[in-house]
């Protein structure tokens, strides 16, 4: 181990990132403004860990003035959350802004600017409402992505002067991937040509909005926050190379592609018509994909995937699911993350920011999340009562590195956001896992404290470097 000292940039991004539906909680929803996520939670209760989830969350609705404070103590220079369609309106087919929601997100970019701190805004972070996924089918329907297109439309008029970086999405591919690629969630229903039409239609929409915000003329960036997996096969042999790059095909590059060149991968294509996925496309979606490309790329970066070819034959009664070509495969040794059961290699962060330097033309982009999810975080408290996260600090430290490596190396990554701002609530996990700078008691009326790693987020952005300890072949 030997002592490491970079440089980084006055203009890199230090932020810290959350959404909506994870922070604010139900105060002041009205009837009928449930999202997807609500709609999950009253269904499907028993699935939300000790029962928290959306309706209490973090309560930042009413403590956003406290929070702005703390994201200044802890030295955000950009905080991204998301706007939540559900609540943004009260009638979905006529587009009627809630006034009442709308100020308070005033009142929130306003707080933001007034510390110093700039606001990142996403469209969409899961929260389709409720009523158009009853009514229409969600994403499935080309009805949903007209909605969306003038819900964006609504939501530029009235902050496209305060905001300048915009996103389409957060994670597009995660809903029908948990619901109908592995009915893991609520609604609970495996059907593989749904799942490619709502990647479809999320790839879609991104486009059409790209096209209205350029086309109204508005100040900033649009983009999309992706998360693709760095997946590496288990050996060089050319049947887990070729594991590999399916499922690159299937889960990465089915949004980087078509946000970044404005295509779909030829072979992606090509699967999906031997599988005979049932998506329904046509030329002109196609060509408002390729002419309306993102400004720039958030991309989540948690965890690397490993995989290995199949062992075993598929049943032929079971559909078509990509993992008739891959099966995970977990390094033995490996380092681990165990409250989340996610592997920990900081070299996912270098290895995806060569690949947009060299396979998608380094486009800007940011890391738009990474952190650490840990159970029981009380245990770790000083006699204070501050909890002493230096595992999180590690695990920034040794990520950031990398990213700021690659930097010079000349990728073109303009920042990393941490997730989470605050702890918060996950999909099922909800508070199971502490991702925060910020520690929510929830024992105690929902109080706020810094940890130990928001104090040392701030060192950063003072100092503009960053200090780590290093094995010497993570250099
Ligand atoms: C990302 C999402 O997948 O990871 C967040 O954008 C999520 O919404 C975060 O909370 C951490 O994952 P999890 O499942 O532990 O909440």
């Amino acid at each position: 181990m030997s002592k490491v000292t970079v440089t980084i940039p006055d203009d890199f991004i230090l932020g810290a990132a959350a959404s909506a539906w994870q922070t604010e909680g139900w105060s002041g929803k009205k009837p009928g403004q449930d999202s997807y996520l609500d709609a999950w939670y009253k269904n499907d209760r028993h699935v939300w860990h000790n029962g928290y989830g959306p309706a209490g969350a973090t309560d930042f609705i009413n403590r956003f003035r406290e929070d702005v404070a703390l994201m200044k103590a802890a030295g955000l220079t950009h905080y991204r959350t998301s706007i939540n369609w559900s609540r943004f309106l009260t009638d979905y087919e006529n587009v009627i802004v809630d006034e009442e929601y709308a100020t308070y997100y005033d009142s929130l970019i306003d707080e933001l600017h007034a510390n110093g701190i700039e606001p990142m805004l996403c469209l969409e972070h899961y929260e389709l409402p409720a009523a158009l996924l009853q009514q229409y089918g969600g994403w499935g329907s080309k009805k949903v992505v007209e909605l969306y297109v003038r819900y964006a439309e609504k939501a530029f008029a009235r902050f496209a002067g305060k905001v300048t970086r915009w996103f389409t999405f957060n994670e597009p591919i995660v809903v029908q991937t948990r619901v109908y690629l592995d009915a893991l969630r609520w609604p609970y229903e495996q059907n593989t040509g749904k799942w490619m039409q709502w990647n479809h239609h999320k790839n879609l929409a991104t486009a059409k909005v790209i096209k209205l915000f350029r086309e109204k003329g508005y100040q900033g960036t649009v983009g999309t926050i992706l998360n693709p997996e760095v997946t590496y096969p288990r050996s060089t042999a050319p049947h887990d190379v070729k594991a590999a790059e399916i499922y690159d095909l299937f889960f990465n590059r089915v949004f980087l592609d078509p946000a970044i060149k404005g295509e779909y991968p030829a072979k992606l294509l090509a699967l999906l018509a031997t599988h005979r996925v049932n998506w329904d496309y046509n030329e002109e979606e196609m060509r408002l994909i390729a002419e309306n490309h993102v400004d720039e790329v958030g991309i989540n970066l948690y965890y690397p995937h490993r995989v290995k070819a199949p062992s075993r034959a598929w049943h032929p009664e079971t559909p078509f699911h990509p993992a008739y070509y891959y099966e995970h495969f977990e390094l033995p040794g490996r380092r681990m993350n165990k409250s989340r059961g996610w592997e920990i290699q900081p070299q996912i962060i270098y290895d995806m920011a060569m690949r947009m330097k060299n396979d998608y033309g380094n486009v800007p982009w940011f890391i738009a999340e990474n952190g650490m999810g840990i159970e029981n975080e009380a245990q770790f408290k000083n006699a204070d009562g501050e909890i002493q996260d230096d595992y999180r600090i590690d695990f920034i430290g040794e990520h950031l590195y990398q990213a700021l490596k690659a930097r010079e190396a000349g990728a073109n990554c303009q920042g990393y956001m941490l997730w989470a701002f605050t702890d918060n609530v996950s999909p099922m996990n909800a508070f199971k896992n502490r991702y925060g700078l910020i520690e929510i008691d929830l024992e105690n009326q929902r109080a706020r404290r810094m940890k130990k790693s928001a104090r040392w987020y701030r060192t950063l952005r003072d100092a503009r470097q960053l200090t780590l300890s290093l094995d010497d072949e993570m250099k």
